[in-house]
């Protein structure tokens, strides 16, 4: 029964039709992972399991063999386990990897982009979603080093679970213990990555641009907007996902680079514009990008300083050149053209008049200055309009908007 009344109920197999990577790092918590491959397989995941030269130290790849059901990777040398799934396929096979238990070195290695063995080479040669559950003594854990590397880690997207605080191995007790099975299995059903993403995205090219422009006055001050880069990036790191080949323009931001994506830095308007274009043609380009319509008509060599005795100063602004409506215009380099559009009112007017103006396929408007969604925020909601339709997106993370978003423009891509 479902309605108001019915009590929601965890789902049997929360991992049904997952595809797990699952890399085991040289800690005596390895044992722990025997169960874990049990726990995730009874979830409905499929499991493949790579292992450290260290974790073969205290558990035999033969048991994870036998949990799996899968022949397991141990090394990146092995020409006949290569033969049958190379690495690169088994790091593409994955739609998440998880590191359990990942040591203090491990993490340092993955911190620093290391790919001197079979595991920190999947995890760099994947652009699936990582989890690291750290398990190690609790003074290397709450070492500034791994703290340091858990930070870097963190601010490229990786999931972090555990560890839990208790009884370690060497008889202390502290924070470093590797994370029950079922609190793991847990945590990856809550992951809001879809079971398995759509492929009709596969070797497409996607461009992008995101985050706002900066439009310098003089050396020190410059006119900007309060795109944070979040909605543009999560569409970068979802377009990748599904295989696209992915260039993401970028303004000013601080937000790291999702896995797999080409990333170009830019300042104003007018060098988006530049690089926007030296990347055509692309099969589809997304324009979410805050760009200035003004900027300044001279910029200042030099601080400009106070005028004695007045109290208002007067800048001079001109209009920027429309990247977006450029990029529509050349219509043989493009198979689908995507706009975004910012209002904070009159929504559908304002982004159907930019529809036809600019000779989009597709528009996303979205409301700004509200709270909850817009610039800044982790939430979007917004409403898409094409020539004949139109589909609203309630309000959800952008993480989970930017899914929804690519489902709808791969479905206009092929209409
Ligand atoms: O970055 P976040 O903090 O996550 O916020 C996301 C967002 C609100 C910035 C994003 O969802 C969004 O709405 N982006 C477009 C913002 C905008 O500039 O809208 P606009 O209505 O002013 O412009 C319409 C379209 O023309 C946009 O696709 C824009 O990229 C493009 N444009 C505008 C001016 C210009 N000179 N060149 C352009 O290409």
């Amino acid at each position: 029964m479902t309605g108001p009344h019915s009590h929601a109920q965890a789902p049997a197999r929360p991992l049904e039709g997952r595809k797990l990577l699952l890399c085991v790092g040289g800690g005596i918590a390895a044992y722990k992972s025997l169960e874990l491959v049990r726990r995730l397989r009874d979830a409905g995941a499929r499991v493949q399991v790579a292992m450290t030269e260290g974790a073969q130290q205290f558990v035999t790849p033969l048991s994870f063999q036998a949990l799996s059901g899968q022949p397991v990777r141990t090394t990146l040398w092995d020409g006949a386990a290569e033969q049958a799934m190379g690495h690169i396929e088994l790091a593409r096979w994955a739609d998440r990897v998880v590191i359990a238990p990942a040591t203090a070195d491990l993490l340092a290695r993955l911190a620093n982009g290391h790919a001197d063995d079979l595991v920190t080479t999947l995890c760099l040669a994947t652009t699936a979603p990582v989890t690291v559950c750290p398990a190690m003594n609790h003074r290397m854990w709450l070492h500034p080093a791994t703290q340091a590397n858990l930070a870097l880690l963190r601010g490229r997207g990786v999931q972090v679970i555990g560890p839990e605080d208790g009884p370690l191995a060497e008889g202390e007790s502290g924070p470093g213990r590797l994370s029950e099975p079922d609190a793991i299995v847990a945590a990856l059903a809550a992951d809001p990555v879809p079971a398995a993403a759509p492929d009709r995205l596969n070797g497409v090219r996607v461009l992008i641009s995101a985050g706002p422009t900066y439009e310098d006055l003089d050396p020190v001050r410059y006119v900007g907007n309060r795109s944070s880069g979040k909605m543009g990036y999560a569409l970068a790191a979802a377009a990748a996902r599904r295989g696209a080949q992915v260039v993401l323009v970028s303004g000013p931001v601080q937000i790291a680079t999702p896995p797999g994506v080409r990333r170009i830095d830019v300042r104003s308007a007018a060098q988006m514009r530049e690089a926007v274009l030296a990347e055509l043609p692309a099969d589809i380009y997304i324009g979410a990008a805050a760009v200035a319509d003004y900027t300044p008509q001279q910029v200042s060599p030099q601080k400009l300083k106070k005028t004695p005795g007045s109290h208002t100063l007067v800048l001079e602004l001109v209009r920027t050149a429309d990247i977006l409506a450029e990029v529509a215009a050349q219509e043989d380099a493009l198979k689908l053209v995507v706009g975004f559009a910012a209002e904070t009112h009159d929504v559908e007017k304002y982004a159907r008049g930019k529809l036809v103006d600019k000779h989009l396929d597709l528009i996303i408007a979205n409301q700004v200055g509200i709270a909850g969604g817009g610039f800044e925020s982790d939430q979007n909601a917004a409403t898409a309009y094409w020539a004949d339709g139109q589909r609203d997106f309630p309000g959800t993370a952008k993480t989970q908007l930017a899914e929804q978003l690519l489902d709808l423009i791969t479905e206009r891509l092929d209409a």
